[in-house]
């Protein structure tokens, strides 16, 4: 056994990493689907084209690296958090398109929930805010708009699933979550570890169309022989951002990492007790391993590398997402020029839904290397605000933060990111941290690897990026950048 598979769920792509016992990458594949936006504030994935394109990448990437089914002690899932799958259990089949992370079009269903006073049940038990972006009120919405599905979901024909239960549903027939995806879902009680009848019964949700919650890093089932010409064994599940907590080795309270994805996500471990935020940020359950269950502090920003590729597809000033380094250093500073990237709305700490993007400060002499500056510049402000919440909210001073992502690898952004934190910013060689530690959860459960401070002594620095800025010039902009934000939001309403 010399292997374990990572299976990387993403939001805009479907992947699938070899791992060796050092933690090295052996190989990659990866496949594109497509996103569907059939209204304003409305994002779509076809569940059969994630689950076909993972299953694909999977083969490739076991081929590529020449391994056969019993080269691979375990397979771990890391996925897209919150996006909402309703299947049929007999068929298999999805009743609808899965409704995407992203997606808004619960945002009046939420805003009734608060205005019923609910929004403090909701925080006390789930961590969460009452916002469009959790499964919950995407699932209610399947089961009031699909003719007939909340009597057959009584009747239990149907099964509910984050990405992570839909791929270990078609992976091993069984129907099973994490405790790390299940806290996604504004239906789960963090702190018993279990879901919640009152929470369910107020969004009018059968428990029947309920995953069973087993552990992060455990055995799931055995995955069908006829998929991969032979059995292999899940052993590990986590949303991508817990992962990538895992795969940064943020094992200890106070440690935090940021990935740079579609959106931006920090998470700032807690421990063993959930810290509810007065600065409205999440707490989420991070994995539970063994007797471990952990807990971080999350702000979740929707639009960072999504904002570079709408550079690329949207406006076409760059032809790949790369490019946008070289333009952004075309030009010495952004030229005054700032932007808010509320293509769909502002998620933490500001949770506008109506909020829409904007550049600001335009003159006659903006050019594409400003507006290019500006977008980059905007994803190290929204990380700031976050910074800002999760102190107050902590009470610790953070003395470094580990980076993760695509746009990790963007030297400009990462030491334009320290200058706004004032805190040193560190990249550590794998890069890979979400699918390190889906496999790692997963190789710790069958005795690939002995645990998990073994696998924290393999994290090391590549890069890192020192604050440069004095205090003065720093809060200067973040005062202008919060202007910007006060003006953007509320545009939609
Ligand atoms: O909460 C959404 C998050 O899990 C999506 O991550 O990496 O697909 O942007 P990513």
């Amino acid at each position: 056994m010399s292997f374990v598979l990572a299976l990387d769920q993403g939001t805009t792509s479907s992947r699938a990493l070899l791992f060796d016992g050092e933690g090295a990458v052996r190989s990659v594949a990866q496949k594109e689907f497509a996103q569907h936006f059939p209204r304003p504030g409305w994002v779509e994935h076809d569940a059969r084209e994630i689950w076909e394109t993972q299953l694909a990448t999977a083969r490739e990437a076991l081929a590529a690296a020449g391994a056969r089914p019993r080269d691979v002690a375990a397979v771990g899932i890391t996925n897209q958090r919150e996006t909402t799958v309703l299947w049929d259990r007999a068929t298999g089949e999805p009743l609808a398109p899965a409704i995407v992370w992203q997606d808004r079009r619960t945002a009046g269903l939420c805003e009734e929930l608060r205005t019923r006073g609910l929004g403090p049940l909701f925080q006390e038990r789930t961590g969460l805010v009452l916002d469009a972006y959790f499964s919950g009120t995407k699932l209610k919405w399947l089961l009031d708009e699909i003719p007939g599905a909340r009597a057959r979901a009584e009747r239990g024909e149907l099964a509910f699933g984050t990405i992570d239960a839909w791929l270990a549903w078609n992976l091993t027939g069984r129907h099973v979550t994490d405790p790390s995806n299940a806290s996604r879902t504004l239906l789960f009680d963090i702190h018993r570890n279990r879901w919640d009848e009152e929470l369910l019964g107020i969004l009018d949700i059968p428990a029947a169309v309920l995953p069973a919650v087993a552990d992060s890093s455990g055995p799931l089932g055995t995955i069908r022989p006829e998929l991969f010409g032979g059995p292999l064994t899940l052993a590990g599940m986590a949303g991508d951002q817990q992962a990538a907590t895992f795969g940064q080795a943020c094992l200890e309270p106070g440690m935090a990492k940021n990935t740079y994805g579609t959106g931006c996500f920090m998470l700032m471990n807690t421990g063993d007790r959930p810290v509810l935020s007065r600065n409205r940020l999440l707490s989420t359950t991070l994995w539970k391993v063994g007797d471990r269950l952990d807990y971080a502090l999350e702000g979740s920003v929707f639009m960072a590398g999504a904002a570079v590729q709408w550079l690329r597809d949207g406006l076409g000033i760059i032809a790949t997402s790369a490019e946008v380094e070289p333009l952004a250093r075309s030009v010495p500073d952004s030229g005054g020029v700032f932007h808010v990237p509320a293509f769909t709305g502002l998620g933490a700490p500001w949770w506008d839904p109506a909020a829409r993007g904007a550049f600001f400060g335009l003159t006659r002499g903006s050019h594409k290397g400003h507006l290019a500056r500006a977008v980059l510049e905007s994803i190290a402000y929204q990380t700031a605000d976050l910074l800002t919440a999760m102190e107050a909210d902590s009470g610790i001073r953070l003395r470094e933060l580990r980076v993760d992502g695509g746009a990790s690898r963007n030297d400009l952004l990462m030491q334009f990111q320290a200058d706004v934190l004032g805190v040193t910013v560190v990249r550590p060689r794998v890069t890979e941290t979400t699918a390190l530690g889906a496999a790692y959860l997963a190789g710790l459960a069958v005795g690939f690897w002995d645990t998990p401070e073994q696998l924290a002594r393999n994290w090391r620095p590549e890069a890192r990026f020192e604050p440069t800025l004095d205090a003065t010039e720093r809060s200067a902009r973040l005062d202008r950048w919060h202007r910007a934000v006060a003006r953007a939001k509320d545009w939609a309403d």
